[in-house]
């Protein structure tokens, strides 16, 4: 099959090897079906869902320690500044709840909350919910070696699965973790269908706290995505590596190379690879050659950013109040506390609703 007709034209074969279907390898089947389709649009495209293999995931532990990566460390602060506002937030008198936390990474900011919380004897269980088994394997046993005495019940599930069970096993008070900016990584339509599931899996009054990256001077974002030590390069490129490896692929990765572009008027920091040569790409597993022209490129990951108007919109949308926000200093990072609202049509404000922070949250920018 080959397609034409745009400035990039690409040649596929149509000898299928593998189907893209393995029931022994969901993970294998998945990033199957998104080369053979990503590498057919275009423009190409792979998502940055792929990118989290170990050394995908080691990287990104390193990232995370950058100079330039700003959001981890406001984070952090944040959280080890407001430890105490949040508890209180969390906390109804004389009833415990569950701080469940999507995507258990290696919890270190987590372990701050966990800490406090602790020490301030308040009444929770912490639910890890990850699909990685040993992200979540690792992180329990580190947590159980660490504080015998915390209820820790990890489970291992797809994010809305794993919240159903939650739901239909008790009715105390769910606090869910979303942390790190991943919601960052959605883009408009995604990030509003993830909380409208969430919405239909927590009742009135739980809550989400919701890690947001907020736009600010667009050289700040960019060095964040173009990191001098080239880390970011090499997350970006393992995508191919792990297609070399996974799919038989045969990219040869000194011929792509990392471009990340911000626009500030959209809020979209994009990365995507570009090929630095004419070339066609051998997928052995999938029977596939794909072309590249010179110049080419793979859209592989959107980090948008977030200003407070477009976060309230999000909650309006999909019946949550924003009620507190928790910011670092520089106002880099926002900490935003969405309650679920009680039953309405999302987006609905009640007559002369005014909403918490409709004025007070700080700047837009
Ligand atoms: C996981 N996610 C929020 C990171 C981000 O900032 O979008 C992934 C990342 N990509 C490049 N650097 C870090």
């Amino acid at each position: 099959m080959a397609v034409h007709g745009n400035p990039f034209s690409e040649e596929i074969n149509d000898r299928h090897t593998f189907n893209g279907n393995d029931p022994e390898n969901p993970s294998l089947s998945a990033l199957a079906d998104e080369v053979r389709t990503g590498l057919a649009r275009t423009p190409k495209r792979l998502s940055s869902r792929f990118f989290y293999d170990a050394e995908g995931s080691r990287i990104f532990q390193e990232i995370m320690h950058l100079p330039e990566y700003y959001l981890t460390r406001s984070e952090y602060e944040i959280i080890s500044q407001q430890k105490e506002e949040m508890l209180r937030l969390f906390e109804r008198p004389g009833e415990a709840f569950e701080l469940i936390e999507l995507g258990a990474g290696d919890g270190l900011k987590t372990k701050v909350l966990l800490e406090h919380f602790r020490q301030r004897q308040a009444r929770f269980t912490y639910v890890p919910i990850d699909i990685s088994a040993d992200a979540l394997d690792q992180l329990t046993r580190d947590l159980r070696g660490r504080w015998p005495d915390l209820a820790v019940e990890p489970l291992h599930d797809d994010y809305f699965r794993a919240l159903e069970t939650l739901s239909s096993r008790s009715e105390a008070r769910k606090v869910v973790l979303f942390l790190g900016s991943n919601i960052g990584n959605f883009s408009e339509k995604e990030a509003i269908d993830f909380y409208r599931r969430l919405y239909a899996k927590l009742r009135p009054g739980d809550l989400v706290l919701t890690g947001i990256d907020l736009r600010k001077h667009p050289a700040v974002i960019q060095a964040a995505y173009n990191d001098r030590q080239g880390l970011t390069r090499a997350f970006n490129l393992n995508l191919l590596r792990r297609i070399n490896r996974e799919l038989e692929g045969e990219f040869d990765l000194s011929a792509f190379s990392h471009y990340e572009i911000y626009n500030p008027e959209t809020g979209e920091a994009r990365s995507y690879l570009v090929s630095e040569k004419k070339q066609d790409v051998r997928i052995g597993r999938l029977g596939l050659t794909v072309s590249f022209a010179y110049g080419e490129v793979i859209h592989t990951e959107i980090s948008r950013k977030y200003n407070r108007t477009e976060i309230r919109r999000l909650a309006e949308a999909t019946g949550f109040t924003p009620t507190a926000w928790f910011t670092d200093c520089r106002e880099y990072f926002v900490d935003v506390v969405f309650e679920r609202d009680a039953e309405r049509r999302p987006g609905e404000r009640r007559p002369g609703e005014r909403r918490p922070g409709d004025d007070s949250e700080g700047p837009d920018r």
